[in-house]
């Protein structure tokens, strides 16, 4: 079947096809620029509500227009590692292994770690955009688990038990971690540490739009659960995130050069993968709505 274009809404034809089991749609023909008009970003912002990731194929957009258009969410996160970001756009932050016209893309060859961006701050993002400038042609596939679907499966003696729980995520705990997985990079010295103490956040979130519940779990991220023995509070986030990332709840984008996908930090977690960083070139451009954004509220 043949989507209608996004502009099209006003005649509220499907524009959206679900391509993960349980979450994630496809939007084909989604304008990404700033002026954008407000019914068009009203819909998407419904679709993302609904779907919790959206992919826009062939989006090929420019940084100008990728900032331009995350703007109409809300104002966006600026990564304090500058040399991360675009010297032209401060508000698109860079990942993978390529260094250009002044700008240094933050590489990880962490293995899987699961989190929803910037759960370190107080009040963390709602919402990433992310768009593929060079992809390689296998590997550096990004995941997403459905947090939300699994909150609503999970046994109800475990749901009672962790209702209620808050969590401290640590951005020194993420920094150790990633002095672990990376044991050969230059020590983080930027002020990132100082700048986020250690925040508590609840191990089951409540969507601000939707009501809906989810799991809250940033393994590498969180320090300790609350008022929980260290060692007790680490198994029960893995075996929640166990549960969470069982393939059911996962969605895996592979990438085309192009593609745009927004994910609702509030209701779902991801995770980069690993690709052979010796052979190909990968860069990507994130934009982070930071949290309290008016168009994603209601
Ligand atoms: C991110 C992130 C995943 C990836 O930039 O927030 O988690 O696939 N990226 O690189
Ligand atoms: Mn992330």
């Amino acid at each position: 079947m043949d989507v209608a274009t996004i502009s099209d809404v006003g005649n509220a034809g499907p524009g959206a096809r679900q391509i993960g089991t349980t979450f994630g749609a496809e939007v084909r023909g989604m304008p990404i620029h700033g002026n954008v008009s407000p019914e068009a970003l009203t819909q998407f912002v419904s679709y993302l509500h609904r779907y919790r990731v959206l992919v826009v194929p062939k989006a090929h957009v420019t940084p100008a227009d990728l900032v331009a258009f995350s703007r109409r969410f809300g104002p966006l996160e600026i990564h304090s590692r500058f040399d991360n970001t675009l010297p032209a756009h401060r508000e698109v932050f860079c990942v993978g292994n390529v260094e250009r016209d002044g700008m240094t893309a933050s590489f990880s060859r962490g293995v899987e770690q699961w989190h929803a961006d910037s759960s370190y701050r107080e009040v963390p993002s709602d919402a990433s955009l992310f768009y593929g400038e060079i992809v390689p042609p296998e590997g550096g596939e990004t995941l997403f688990a459905d947090v939300t679907a699994a909150w609503r499966s999970l046994d109800p003696a475990l749901r009672q038990k962790v209702e209620g729980l808050r969590a401290v995520h640590s951005l020194e705990t993420l920094r150790q971690w990633g002095q672990q997985q990376n044991p050969d990079r230059a020590p983080d010295t930027s002020d990132q540490v100082a700048k986020f103490p250690p925040v508590a956040q609840p191990l089951v979130r409540i969507h601000p739009a939707t009501g809906a519940k989810s799991l809250y779990l940033c393994p590498a991220v969180i320090s300790h659960i609350e008022g929980m023995d260290a060692a007790e509070g680490t198994a029960l986030i893995e075996q929640l995130i166990r549960h969470a990332t069982q393939p059911r709840f996962v969605y895996t984008h592979r990438w085309q050069q192009g593609d745009l996908v927004m994910w609702d930090n509030r209701a779902v977690l991801h995770t980069a993968s690993l690709f052979d960083h010796m052979k190909y070139q990968r860069l990507m451009y994130r934009t982070t709505v930071a949290g309290g954004a008016p168009r994603l509220a209601a």
